[in-house]
């Protein structure tokens, strides 16, 4: 049977650090009430003006050719999951097959907020698997700071900006995409979303003024969802996989509160060293979170590691997926 394998993992962060001493100055906060309530010591910021998602998204892709050899005219189709595209069209997908010169592949964009990355991952997956490609680059990338309100301290700060890419190529030995599921429910899309900008509310003075263009989270609701809605994922891919906690090498969880990662790594029965970490260095970058996991371990990762993805996020959307490494991570 053919499975959809990670081959080569690159990524891009930008530079400049918002630490959580930034944020003292900015808004009524602490660096104690961060770090403890969400585990976050800062994050990265793009603040040049004129470099949007395709821009990262272009580097991590980049970085992922640059150590994996591709020629770029060999990629299929690029999947590109954000929540904050250069523009509505035409895709940021379309910017990054044009600066990466990947010149017979077709692409487009993924919304699915914090489950980008995953939702990203089994599409591709379903394009190689069905034997119609054979080298697909998904992509999680967003520059949450163009849609933060730096004058609200309950959202100001969680996020972050970055992205990672990932080739997807066939593989008939066993390693790979072994099982994933995803999930949707629109009936509490109010608690996490931006409402400005779209058909409902497009861009006038009104909701400019409303703060509209900007992220709204109800978060202690949010919260009690996410702890559920990632556990019970990431139980559930275990258990109809017949996976114990021993078996698993990592869990890489999506990274917007330790306390929510903490939860499904118990709910798992796994032990806080298999468990991908760094949202303390780079916050929530929404559906650059995984991947930028799956680059930071990326030489401590073995063949035949069990690893499982699991994410929740506005919509709700969430999931989880088992994927078996396909290479070892080199020093
Ligand atoms: O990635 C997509 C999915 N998103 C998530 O999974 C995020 C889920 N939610 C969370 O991670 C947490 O709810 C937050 C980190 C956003 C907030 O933590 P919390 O423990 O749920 O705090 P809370 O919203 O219940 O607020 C507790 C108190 C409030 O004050 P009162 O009403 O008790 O007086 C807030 O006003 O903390 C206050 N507060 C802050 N205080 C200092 C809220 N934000 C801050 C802040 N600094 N930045």
């Amino acid at each position: 049977m053919t499975r959809a394998a990670i081959t080569a993992v690159g990524h891009y962060l930008p530079e400049e650090r918002l630490t959580n001493a930034d944020l003292e100055k900015m808004v009524d906060t602490s660096d104690e009430w961060i770090r403890t309530r969400t585990g976050i010591r800062e994050r990265r910021i793009l603040r040049d003006k004129d470099k949007a998602t395709s821009f990262m998204a272009t580097e991590a892709a980049k970085s992922l050719i640059e150590k994996s050899g591709l020629d770029p005219s060999e990629i299929d189709a690029i999947i590109l999951a954000t929540v904050t595209p250069d523009m509505f069209f035409p895709a940021t997908a379309c910017l990054v097959q044009d600066a990466i010169g990947a010149d017979r592949a077709w692409g487009f964009d993924l919304s699915a907020a914090c489950s980008g990355f995953l939702f990203a991952l089994s599409t591709g997956a379903s394009l190689i698997e069905s034997g119609r490609h054979q080298k697909v680059v998904v992509i999680g990338a967003d520059k949450m700071s163009t849609i933060t309100d730096y004058t609200d301290r309950t959202t100001c700060i969680l996020f972050g900006d970055g992205a990672a890419a990932v080739l997807l190529e066939p593989n008939e030995d066993g390693y790979g995409l072994l099982d994933s599921l995803e999930r949707c429910d629109g009936s509490q899309k109010d608690l996490l979303c931006m409402v400005g900008g779209g058909s409902l509310n497009p861009p006038t003075h009104e909701t400019v003024d409303k703060k509209m263009h900007y992220l709204h989270q109800e978060g202690r609701h949010v919260f009690r969802y996410a702890v559920q809605g990632m556990a019970d994922a990431a139980a559930d891919i275990m258990e109809r996989n017949g996976l114990s906690g021993d078996d698993v090498r990592y869990l890489v969880p999506h990274q917007a509160n330790l306390r929510i990662i903490d939860a499904t790594a118990n709910r798992m029965g796994i032990t806080t060293e298999k468990v991908m970490l760094n949202i303390e260095r780079y916050g929530n970058t929404t559906a650059a979170t995984i991947p930028l996991c799956l680059a930071d371990w990326e030489s401590q990762l073995r063949q035949g590691d069990n690893l499982i993805l699991a994410a929740f996020g506005g919509g709700f959307t969430w999931g989880a997926a088992y994927l078996k490494w396909a290479y070892d991570g080199k020093q």
